[in-house]
């Protein structure tokens, strides 16, 4: 997918002349602040969102927007959900009954959603797009309800996805999880993209990042 100068207003303007691309078997963070346009910019990625000028070229590829807070419908279970999700989707069964024997969500997934706590709600959200499976995934700031295991785990899963062939994309605020979790880096400040490799050490991308924020 190629970005190339869009730009985006609400009653200011948000994104001016953004550039950037995303790779196949690559794994991206979307780091900024907060109220900087990241929400904004996946939106517009998804095509859930009007952009005002510039071209978005997906070169075909199907893309899945995972928001903030995921939704579903509270009064099933985590299982019920995914199985209506698989119906409607046309995702085969058997692709979800494969999917729970290799999770960790299959010990709270035949419980109700609305007992879910906002983790448990990210990791079902999770197992929604790997049953999808885009060739983009973009996450809206997934790392924030999880605990430390649970990241290991989700870094786990995003490099397993991504190593097929596929592209993810996570927003976040925090530093450390940008250097964590990706390949690459996109720093958004001033309306802008800057694209980094990743091949800094924690310290000096702390440093960078906090030095052109
Ligand atoms: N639908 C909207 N209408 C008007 N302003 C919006 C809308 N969505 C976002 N904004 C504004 O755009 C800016 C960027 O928001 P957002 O993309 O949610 O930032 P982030 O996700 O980086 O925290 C904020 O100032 C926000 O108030
Ligand atoms: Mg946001």
């Amino acid at each position: 997918m190629i970005i190339n100068n869009l730009s985006k207003s609400f009653s200011e303007e948000i994104l001016h002349d953004v550039k950037f691309r995303l790779d196949s078997n690559k794994v991206y963070s979307l780091l900024g602040r907060n109220g900087v346009g990241k929400t904004t910019l996946l939106k517009i990625i998804s095509n859930l969102m009007e952009y005002d000028s510039g071209s978005i070229d997906s070169n075909g590829k199907s893309v899945f927007f995972v928001p903030e807070t995921p939704q579903f419908l509270d009064y099933l279970s985590g299982y019920e959900n995914l199985r209506f999700l698989c119906e409607i989707k046309n995702i085969p069964i058997v692709n979800l009954e494969n999917y729970l024997k290799d999770s960790n969500i299959k010990s709270f997934v035949d419980e109700l959603v609305i007992n879910y706590s906002h983790g448990m709600k990210h990791q079902l959200s999770l197992a929604s797009a790997f049953l999808i499976s885009p060739d983009i995934l973009l996450l809206d700031e997934p790392l924030t309800s999880l605990d430390p295991i649970n990241i290991e785990i989700f870094k786990r899963m995003l490099r397993e996805f991504a190593d097929k062939d596929k592209t993810v994309l996570i927003s976040t605020h925090i530093i450390p999880i940008a250097h964590q979790l990706s390949d690459e880096i996109l720093l958004l400040s001033n309306k802008q993209i800057r694209q980094l490799k990743n091949n800094y050490t924690e310290t000096e991308l702390t440093e960078y990042v906090t030095n052109n924020i």
